[in-house]
């Protein structure tokens, strides 16, 4: 499958969450988590997930639910991000972010909704039991203390501090690495595929997870507000820790690149068919949004 026919595949099946909510009395609340699950995103997690678990033999239909269910984490994890007590910011997937059309109080709940029902829809998904809970568990771990919220905390105590190279890898490497991770790990789960396949996949979404920030941190400041859909500038201001604000775009860029190289490594010998994953890696790297 392409890029392109994955995210509409996707997008197809986040279109039809929560709509049961219509007429009901928290009918506000789902379209809050409606507004942000479906204002666009370039839907990687997902994506990489289900290619994951196409090239272990595995039924991409199937798996679906599970890709459906990291997409919701993640959008739960970028509302809560742009929340004014956070980064503070505007706009996000070129829409004004969720507080500034909803309120700060449906934000929260929106995203703590998401949340709960990213696990629920992993959790109902046609797939052998052992697998789904796998797939949750392996979210679980990258969302939680020492993954994703773990990163988040780390950088809001970092602001305004001067941190080693060896901090921020960790903080980069919880706050954005740990689901990416996730997501290739879930994916080999959701198919089915060896302890070697998870292993090359884990170290695979850790290269790309640190090239994909890097890459962040740069369009932060080269970037434009207009392509990314997010604020330029918002690092500074909020006296953020990044590669970029220490090394500048060049070294920056030196670093992606290795990062990129080492990805496509990883995978070669235990995977039979690399094109899409290896390509997708090579699109991270120069992204523009
Ligand atoms: C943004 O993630 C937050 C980071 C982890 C840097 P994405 O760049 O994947 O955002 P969307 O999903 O495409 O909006
Ligand atoms: C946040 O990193 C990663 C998350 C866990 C959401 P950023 O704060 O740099 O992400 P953006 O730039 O707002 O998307
Ligand atoms: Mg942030
Ligand atoms: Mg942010
Ligand atoms: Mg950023």
């Amino acid at each position: 499958m392409t890029a392109e026919e994955y995210k509409r595949m996707i997008d197809a099946a986040l279109g039809e969450s929560f709509r049961g909510a219509k007429g009901m009395s928290f009918e506000g609340l789902a379209e809050a988590m409606r507004y942000s699950l479906l204002a666009g995103g370039k839907r990687i997690r997902p994506m990489l997930l289900l290619e994951f678990c196409r090239i272990c033999g595995g039924d991409v239909e199937a798996a679906l639910p599970v890709a459906c269910g990291i997409e919701m984490l993640h959008t739960y994890s970028l509302i809560h991000d742009d929340l004014p007590c956070m980064d503070n910011d505007t706009l996000r997937r070129g829409r004004p972010t969720n507080h500034v059309v909803f309120g700060e109080c449906v934000a929260t709940l929106a995203g703590d909704a998401l949340q709960a029902e990213a696990f629920a829809s992993i959790l109902r998904a046609d797939l052998p039991a052992g697998r789904r809970a796998e797939c949750a568990e392996a979210l679980a771990d990258a969302a939680g203390i020492d993954g994703m919220c773990g990163g988040q905390y780390l950088d809001m105590l970092g602001e305004g501090k001067t941190l080693t190279e060896e901090e921020l890898t960790d903080i980069n490497s919880r706050k954005t690495g740990a689901l990416l991770i996730a997501a290739c790990r879930m994916g080999v789960a959701a198919g089915g595929g060896s302890e070697a396949q998870k292993e090359a996949a884990m170290q695979y979404g850790a290269a790309i997870g640190a090239a994909f920030q890097l890459r962040d941190d740069m369009l932060d400041v080269i970037g434009t507000e207009q392509e990314l859909g997010k604020p330029i500038g918002s690092d500074a201001e909020e006296k953020k820790n990044t590669y970029m604000a220490i090394y500048g775009a060049e070294r920056c860029a030196q670093m992606i690149e290795k990062l990129t190289t080492r990805a496509k490594d990883v995978l070669r010998d235990v995977f039979a068919d690399t094109a899409f994953l290896c390509a997708l890696a090579d699109s991270l790297a120069v992204r523009t949004n």
